[in-house]
């Protein structure tokens, strides 16, 4: 078995993933939301507490795991600094103590295999990765090969609903919260521009679309906020859309799939099951519980590398909180 944490941002998390069979044989995550949806945002340092106070607790339980352990997986990049090593520290300890070997796993590709959790992978792929850091497409070849087509420049997808929430005073995190709004308001009421729209560029960029919203939220009363929400969801969505639309001109995929915390969106779900339609092709999401950050993920991931002797050195392995993809 492997024991994996994941504790890149404000989820504290442990998985025991058993090698042979992919089975999930124990998985627990504390999350943070409530201690920092006063702040309308991650704190990092009191993320790096929480993470301190939380990872031991649940590792307690999986003492009776211990025996079978081969490896412990652990997120070292991307992510905050400060939390990132709250795992590290851990997954060292224990590798030492148990003398087993460890596996330092990129968050990233822990998404991409939120698909395959006690399941077989299926490549190529391609991926759109929608979360708090990130908001890119991937083409995902295996393991090892997988290349960044296009990000964002800017804000992600998820942290823009992140900040108009945190504008509207609706709490952390902002994707559910804004999502719910927008469900009864009116998706024409406000014209926000679609980002990069007149762009030939391949990219994301939210940062105008925030501004946007921020301006509307100013001369705006309370209970419009709702179609403020649904109009931003509706352009947040559009830019996507219009993106991908413009890269599937060169490259027609035969299976994507959407994966980060911000897959969760139904909207954002029914509109690219839509585009993908004309192309016949296949669409595969993370099941609910595993779209947002989880060490399920990075136990899956940490199979893999297992099986292919990708272990890191506890001398070498270093958090790096920037993405490496
Ligand atoms: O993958 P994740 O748990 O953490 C990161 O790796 O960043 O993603 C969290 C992000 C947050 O920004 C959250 O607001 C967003 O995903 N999110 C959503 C929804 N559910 C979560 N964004 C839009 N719509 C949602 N339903
Ligand atoms: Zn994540």
């Amino acid at each position: 078995m492997i024991l994996s944490i994941e504790s890149s941002c404000d989820d504290s998390a442990i998985a025991i993933t058993e090698i042979a069979t992919k089975k999930l044989v124990f998985h627990k995550k504390i999350s943070q939301e409530l201690e920092h949806s006063v702040y309308g945002g991650v704190v990092p340092e009191l993320a790096a507490r929480l993470h301190a106070e939380a990872l031991p607790k649940i590792l307690e339980e999986c003492k009776p795991y211990f025996k079978d352990l081969k490896a412990v997986a652990v997120t070292s990049s991307p992510g905050l600094t400060v939390t990132l090593i709250e795992g590290v520290v851990m997954a060292k300890a224990i590798s030492i103590a148990l003398n087993i070997p460890i596996i330092g796993v990129n968050h990233l590709i822990g998404h991409i295999y939120s698909l395959f959790i006690e399941k077989e992978t299926q490549f190529p792929l391609t991926v759109l990765l929608v979360s708090g850091g990130h908001t890119q497409v991937m083409e995902v070849k295996n393991l090892q090969e997988i290349k960044t087509v296009a990000k964002s420049m800017d804000d992600s997808f998820g942290e823009s609903f992140d900040k108009a929430a945190k504008m509207m005073g609706l709490g952390y995190p902002g994707g559910p919260l804004i999502e719910k709004l927008a469900h009864d308001g009116d998706r024409k009421r406000h014209n926000f521009t679609i980002p990069l729209h007149q762009s030939p560029l391949i990219a994301f960029s939210y940062s105008g679309l925030k501004n946007s919203v921020r301006l509307a939220v100013e001369k705006a009363n309370e209970s419009e906020y709702k179609d403020i929400a649904a109009s931003f969801e509706y352009i947040a969505v559009a830019h996507i859309v219009q993106k991908l639309k413009k890269y599937f001109k060169t490259v027609r995929p035969k299976t994507f799939a959407i994966v980060g915390g911000a897959s969760a969106n139904l909207y954002l779900r029914s509109q690219i099951e839509k585009l993908l339609n004309p192309y016949g092709a296949k669409l595969l999401l993370s099941e609910l519980q595993y779209c947002s950050d989880n060490a399920a993920m990075i136990g899956r991931v940490g199979v893999e590398m297992y099986e292919k002797g990708l272990f890191s050195s506890l001398e070498e392995l270093e958090v790096c909180p920037k993405s490496v993809i």
